[in-house]
């Protein structure tokens, strides 16, 4: 028997002024984009705006549904619009940040484990990491240099 050991590595930043430019505002443009969240039944925005190598930014929302399951997170709906009209495009960064009707959310706000998969997916086909900026409402920022980081030992298999 041997142990494994999983280290996790990020950098944190006292708040989105200590970003540079560019991230802060991709992170803005994030901001802007949960405003059009329809979130009528968690009250809870999300919003995700990608920076593309050419410079474009795609934004996304949760967009949710009276039958629940039928919703979607910002992240794969910013993604998924992303790879539908920009095929061969490669994905540089994604900010996500969120604002809720109940509570100030002060901590980044990271994303769900299978938002988490479709980004691992993107990384291997585009053969290039995707950065990863996580705010909340206010409060620290954090930057993951590829989504590995959240999500080692992605599921991925020759088999299909
Ligand atoms: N949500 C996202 O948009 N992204 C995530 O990574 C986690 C959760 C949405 C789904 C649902 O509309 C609301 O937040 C509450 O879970």
């Amino acid at each position: 028997m041997r142990k494994g050991n999983l280290n996790i590595s990020y950098r944190i930043y006292a708040n989105a002024g200590e970003l540079e430019k560019s991230d802060a505002d991709l992170m803005l443009a994030a901001e802007n984009s949960l405003k059009n969240a329809y979130a009528v039944y968690s009250g809870f925005r999300v919003g995700a705006a990608l920076l593309l190598e050419n410079g474009d930014i795609v934004l996304g929302n949760n967009q949710e549904n009276i039958a629940f399951p039928s919703s979607l997170c910002a992240e794969r709906v910013a993604l998924y619009y992303c790879k539908a009209n920009y095929p061969d495009v490669k994905v540089v960064k994604i900010a996500i940040t969120a604002k809720a009707s109940s509570v100030k959310l002060i901590e980044p706000v990271s994303p769900c484990g299978a938002c988490r998969q479709v980004m691992s997916e993107y990384e291997r086909i585009q053969k290039s990491n995707i950065e990863m900026i996580l705010k909340g409402e206010e409060g620290e920022v954090f930057i993951f240099d590829t989504v590995t980081e959240l999500l080692p030992l992605a599921f991925e298999t020759q088999a299909l």
